[in-house]
């Protein structure tokens, strides 16, 4: 297993990108300006995107995993490595999603703690109804963890 730090062409890896944000202008915003990973074992199995938001503060924007691969880890390890990654010149990693079933109890698991919510972002910002799990996402919900060095 090796993860990539992908520079180039990273539009080859929007279909997988676009399994955590399903609109692909959405998915614009932030995929050049952030750092791309590739887990691959040996096939790809899972993708993260990272952005600085201010100094010393990152946050994980996508992280896919391949439908048939879920449930073996490889978004965990995906995780870990990027709080490796980061460590150091990063006080505070943020993630925000869906107030949905299928993520925030993943990135509890991961270490992550609730910190807040943007209400209406999925209204806001989204040219349609997005739904996951059979509900319609409307608040973004920020988790957060600490790094120390
Ligand atoms: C969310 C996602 C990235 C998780 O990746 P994954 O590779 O399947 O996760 P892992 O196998 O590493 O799971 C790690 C842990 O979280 C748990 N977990 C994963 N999904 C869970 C869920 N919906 N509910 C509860 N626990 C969950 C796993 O059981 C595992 O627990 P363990 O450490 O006790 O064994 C993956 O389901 C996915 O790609 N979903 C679609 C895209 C998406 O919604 N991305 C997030 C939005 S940015």
């Amino acid at each position: 297993m090796e993860i990539l730090n992908i520079q180039n062409q990273k539009r080859n890896y929007l279909p997988l990108l676009l399994l955590a944000d399903e609109q692909e202008d959405m998915i614009n915003r932030y995929l050049d300006r952030g750092e791309l990973f590739a887990l691959m074992d040996p096939e790809l199995k899972t993708v993260c995107v990272v952005t600085q938001e201010e100094n010393r503060v990152f946050e994980i924007k996508n992280l896919a995993t391949v439908p048939e691969a879920q449930n073996q880890g490889y978004g965990k390890r995906m995780v870990e490595f990027i709080c490796r990654h980061y460590r150091g010149r990063c006080d505070r990693l943020l993630v925000g999603t869906g107030d949905s079933p299928l993520t925030i109890p993943f990135y509890e698991k991961c270490g992550f703690q609730i910190s807040h919510r943007v209400p209406n972002f999925f209204l806001d910002h989204y040219d349609h109804p997005i739904f996951e799990g059979g509900k319609r996402l409307i608040d973004m919900v920020y988790l957060e963890m600490a790094l120390s060095d």
